[in-house]
């Protein structure tokens, strides 16, 4: 039986494990972590990510040939292939610091491979890496390799948080990078029968490992680059009566195109998009084309911008000040279908109204209290770095509230801002919600998910991303 052991038990490493395993009996997966909390959420009842569809997977073979656990250095040492699927954060200090990626969870994850391995390994780069990473891993295993051969495979995972299973279950594409020698492709073909228990072969692309490194960073930096492009444009549209709606379905029409990722917003957030470009930005830098990274650092100057544009927007028409005025935000997590509130633009709006000293009322389905004040109280980037965590308690910001009900979150408010386009947002009642706030009651839609007309029918102030006011 093949055994396969994944280091990171995280939103990438949990469900991927968890579909392979499901997709292939034959093979002994375990997903292992440093964090205890998290391993023994695993092996509970309340996983430690929501997304749909998983707690399915996850009984179906949890027990049977998925295992999660702490004891890293066991199941690496027994493991024939080891995926690394730990976090790889920006920096936060030193050279790069506020751009280049954070190896340091990747390099130990790999001199503990190193340490304890007794028998040939193939590794598997899982992690979004910076381009040339396997160069380094390398040296480090073979550095250490008391004659074992390792052969290290890039396998960049492309599924977005709320659709994870669907997207493992029926990828666009998996992609392996390896080396072009005999070895190499052994490597490669071996990753290959892995994934060909349910994924089509011509869905199998195999490049060399520099390719499929970058290919991961290209898509993420093209996706959000479609985002800043629409947000842009939203820009416009406001101030022209220009409707960014139908102007993105016009151009999304013409298939050299396509209708996907053309949703203006008030910002993308989640853990990657603006780690990897500046990732991408800074290789650039390093590899002599500042053309080239001033091109990709624009794409996140202008998210910066949209999140700003909306925080200026809300207090700019609430008379310029919304200074002790009830402010409640729906939404907290950066999509739909998912708690998690890495980078969710939800933070910088809301610490852009607390700078104007708004009192807010926060309602998300999924996020906690809890988790909301931590984001609320951590500085750019920290997120991500466990050791640098702040405490919740003395931090906690008072001008924030959070309730667990959209009525709540209204009541008595003068403002209301929509953050994230959870499905249950579109059907609330807002005539109670208008007839339970103050007057003049404004609604400021940053995911244009209500239907601006009907809301001003029933007397509300609205403001939509890129629509006439
Ligand atoms: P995550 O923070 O949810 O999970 C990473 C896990 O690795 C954590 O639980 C952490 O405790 C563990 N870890 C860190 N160092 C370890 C070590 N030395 N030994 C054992 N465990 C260790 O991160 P994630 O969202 O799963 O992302 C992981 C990687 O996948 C990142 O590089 C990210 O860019 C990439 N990625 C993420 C997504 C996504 O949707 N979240 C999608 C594609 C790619
Ligand atoms: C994204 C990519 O879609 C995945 O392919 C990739 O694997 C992943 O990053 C990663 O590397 O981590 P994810 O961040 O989970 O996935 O979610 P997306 O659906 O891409 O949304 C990202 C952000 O963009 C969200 O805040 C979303 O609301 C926003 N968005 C998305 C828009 O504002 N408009 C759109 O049209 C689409």
């Amino acid at each position: 039986m093949v055994k396969i052991c994944c280091i990171g038990a995280g939103y990438v490493g949990g469900p991927t494990m968890a579909v392979i395993a499901l997709k292939c009996p034959d093979i002994e997966v375990v997903v292992v972590d440093i964090s205890k909390p998290r391993i023994e959420a695993w092996n509970s009842d309340t996983l430690p990510i929501y997304e749909p569809g998983l707690d399915d997977v996850v009984k179906q073979c949890r027990g049977r040939n998925l295992f999660f656990s702490t004891d890293v250095e066991k199941h690496v040492a027994e493991a024939d292939i080891i995926f690394v699927s730990v976090n790889t954060p920006t920096k936060t200090r030193g050279l790069g610091a506020g751009k280049a990626a954070d190896l340091t969870y990747w390099e130990s994850a790999a001199r503990m491979i190193a340490d304890v391995s007794k028998s040939d390994k193939i590794v598997v780069e899982k992690s979004t890496v910076p381009v040339k990473t396997a160069e380094a891993i390398e040296k480090i295993l073979t550095h250490n390799s008391k004659g074992i051969n390792y052969q290290i495979l890039s396998n960049p995972e492309f599924l977005a948080e709320g659709t994870a299973i669907e997207d493992l279950f029926k990828p666009d594409r998996v992609l392996i990078g390896g080396r072009e020698t005999p070895e190499g492709r052994k490597a490669v073909q071996a990753l290959k029968d892995v994934y060909a228990h349910w994924v089509p072969e011509d869905r199998i692309l195999t490049t060399n490992l520099w390719s499929a490194e970058l290919s991961k960073l290209a898509a993420n930096a093209f996706l959000a680059q479609r985002i800043s492009s629409v947000n842009a444009i939203s820009a416009l549209c406001e101030a022209t009566g220009a409707n960014v709606t139908e102007v993105a379905y016009a151009v999304g029409k013409d298939t050299r195109i396509g209708p996907k990722f053309l949703n203006a917003s008030v910002g993308f957030g989640g853990s990657c998009f603006q780690k990897d470009i500046l990732n991408l930005v800074y290789i650039c830098e390093c590899n002599g084309l500042p053309e080239v990274a001033n091109y990709w650092k624009q794409v996140i100057k202008i998210n910066d911008y949209q999140k700003s544009r909306f925080v200026n927007r809300v207090v700019s028409s609430m008379f310029n000040t919304v200074a002790g005025k009830k402010i409640a935000v729906l939404g907290f997590a950066f999509k739909k279908d998912t708690g998690d509130t890495r980078e969710t633009p939800a933070i910088d709006v809301c610490k852009g109204l607390l700078g104007d000293k708004a009192q807010i009322s926060i309602y998300d389905p999924q996020v906690t209290e809890d988790q909301i004040q931590r984001d609320l109280a951590m500085n750019k980037f920290d997120w991500d770095h466990p050791m640098h965590l702040q405490p919740t308690s003395p931090t906690a910001v008072k001008q924030v509230s959070c309730v667990w009900d959209a009525y709540e979150a209204t009541k008595g408010a003068h403002g209301l801002c929509i953050l994230t386009e959870w499905d249950e947002f579109k059907t609330l009642d807002y005539q109670k919600i208008f007839d339970n706030m103050q007057k003049p009651a404004f609604v400021f839609d940053g995911r244009n998910i209500v239907d601006p007309e009907k809301l001003r029918e029933i007397g509300f102030i609205v403001y939509s991303i890129g629509k006439p006011l």
